[in-house]
C-alpha cells in the first residue's frame, strides 16, 4: 500500500463468480417475462452495511420532485451521482458566485435515506461556465481559481453533510482515445500537473473522502473501427487500448510519487451491447491498491428497439455481466447506472434520437429485464456475502501523506 495508508478491500473468495453466475441464471425466465413494480420493490434496497456494496443511479434534483422517480432512487439506492448538478456551469456559474441549491437537494435528499453520494465532478473539459472558458489566464491564477473551487465545493459538504459525499470524481476524461492529455483549459493553461494538483487540493479538503480519476474505455466510444470511427480497438483489451495504457501509466506514478488517489472510475456507457474487459481493470488497478468502481452504466438500444424482447434480454445480460463483474472484484464497491428512467437519459438526447432506452425503468417508471436482473444479482449476493470486509465503502478519516 502507499503512503502508509491501507486500501481495505473485499476478499474476492466472498462471492464466488460461479456462485452468483449460477443465481443469476435461474432468474433469466422471470426476467424475461413482465416484472412488475411490485416485483422488484419487493426485493427492497440491498443492505450495503452486510456487504460492502453501493449501488445507485446519477440523479438530477428537479427529477427528485416526482414521486414515482423519488420512490425508485429511495427503494433501490445505496449511492447516488448528482448527474449534472456539481459541474462547474452549475455550482460556480460566476467567479465571486457558488450556487450548491442543486447539488444541496440532492446531497440532502440522499442523506435522509440514508445514501452517500458521489461527487462528479471537479474538473472536466466540459460545463464550464464561459467565465471561466474565455478567461485570458496565466498559469498561477488559473491554479489559483482551481485550488479555490476544489477547496470550497469539497469544504461545503465535508462540512454540510458530514460523511455524505464519500467519493469524488476529481478528474474526468482528461485523455483522448489515442492516450494523449486532451486539449482543454486546464491542460493549454496550467499544463501536464493540473491532474496532479487537483488531486493534491482534494486530499486536503477532505481527507477522509475517496479520491477518483474517472473515463470512458469502451471500444465503441473511443471510435474503434467499424463502430463508428477510426480509433483504436483491442476488444476491449485494456493493457492495449491507448487510453487505457495511458490511465494506467498515470495512476502508477501518483502511487509511486504518493499523489493522493484511491480509485479508478470506469463510466461503461456501452452503446454496442459489448461490455469490455473489466477483469483487466480489476487486476491493474488491485496491483496498485487502487479501487475501480462502474460510475456511469447505460447500455442504449436502438430507438425502434424499445419493446423488442430480444433487445431487452440482450441489454439485461450486458446490465448483469457489469455488475457480476464488480462484484467478483475484490477492489470494487460501487455500480452506478447513469439515470433512473428512459425518458430522463441522456443517451436519447446525445445521440439526437438514434438510441434510446439505456436504463433500468421505462418512460412509464415501470422496471425492464434489466431492472430485475441487475437488482436480484445484487440481492442474491448479499445473501451469499455473509460478513463482508466493509473497509472499502469509506477511506480511513486518518489524512494520510501526499
Ligand atoms: C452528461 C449528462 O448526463 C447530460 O445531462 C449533460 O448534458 C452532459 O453530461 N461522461 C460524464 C458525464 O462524465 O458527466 C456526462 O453526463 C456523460 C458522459
Amino acid at each position: 500500500m502507499f503512503g502508509g495508508h491501507v486500501v481495505a478491500m473485499r476478499s474476492p473468495e466472498t462471492i464466488p463468480r460461479s456462485g452468483v453466475r449460477t443465481v443469476v441464471a435461474g432468474i433469466v425466465l422471470t426476467a424475461l417475462s413482465a416484472c412488475t413494480y411490485d416485483d422488484v420493490s419487493r426485493v427492497g434496497r440491498p443492505d450495503v452495511s452486510r456487504s460492502g456494496l453501493n449501488f445507485g443511479y446519477a440523479v438530477s434534483s428537479s427529477w427528485l420532485a416526482n414521486t414515482d422517480y423519488a420512490e425508485i432512487v429511495r427503494r433501490d439506492a445505496t449511492i447516488v451521482t448528482p448527474e449534472n448538478a456539481m459541474k462547474w456551469d452549475h455550482i460556480h456559474p460566476e467567479p465571486d458566485v457558488y450556487d450548491f441549491s442543486g447539488a444541496d437537494e440532492i446531497v440532502a435528499q440522499a442523506r435522509a435515506n440514508g445514501q452517500t453520494v458521489r461527487g462528479h465532478t471537479l474538473v472536466w473539459h466540459q460545463q464550464l461556465p464561459s467565465w471561466l472558458e474565455d478567461g485570458d489566464w496565466s498559469r498561477d491564477d488559473l491554479i489559483d481559481v482551481l485550488r479555490d473551487h476544489i477547496t470550497t465545493v469539497i469544504g461545503h459538504y465535508r462540512d454540510r453533510f458530514p460523511g455524505v459525499v464519500t467519493q469524488w470524481d476529481v478528474v474526468n476524461e482528461a485523455f483522448t482515445s489515442q492516450g494523449l492529455r486532451r486539449d482543454s483549459l486546464w491542460q493549454r493553461v496550467i499544463g501536464d500537473d493540473y491532474i496532479e494538483l487537483a488531486f493534491r487540493f482534494a486530499r486536503e479538503a477532505d481527507p477522509a473522502a475517496l479520491l477518483f480519476y474517472n473515463d470512458y474505455y469502451d471500444d465503441s466510444m473511443l471510435g474503434a473501427p467499424g463502430r463508428g470511427g477510426d480509433g483504436p480497438t483491442a476488444d476491449g483489451r485494456c493493457d492495449v487500448v491507448p487510453k487505457c495504457v495511458a490511465t494506467r501509466n498515470l495512476a502508477d506514478r501518483f502511487v509511486r510519487a504518493g499523489v493522493p488517489i484511491d480509485g479508478i472510475g470506469f463510466e461503461g456507457h456501452v452503446f454496442d451491447g459489448r461490455p469490455v474487459d473489466y477483469q483487466a481493470f480489476s487486476s491493474w488497478t488491485l496491483e496498485l491498491g487502487l479501487q475501480w468502481a462502474l460510475t456511469e452504466v447505460d447500455g442504449p438500444l436502438a430507438a425502434s428497439d424499445g419493446s423488442d424482447p430480444a433487445a431487452l434480454e440482450a441489454q439485461a445480460a450486458m446490465y448483469e455481466s457489469m455488475v457480476d463483474d464488480c462484484l467478483t472484484s475484490p477492489n470494487c464497491d460501487t455500480v452506478v447506472v447513469w439515470g433512473v428512467t428512459d425518458s430522463q437519459s441522456w443517451v436519447t438526447q446525445h445521440t439526437h434520437g438514434a438510441l434510446g432506452h439505456a436504463v433500468l425503468y421505462t418512460a412509464d417508471f415501470e422496471p425492464k429485464p434489466a431492472a430485475e436482473r441487475v437488482l436480484s444479482a445484487i440481492h442474491r449476493a448479499h445473501s451469499t456475502a455473509g460478513a463482508l470486509d466493509l473497509g472499502a465503502r469509506t477511506r480511513s478519516p486518518t489524512p494520510r501523506d501526499g
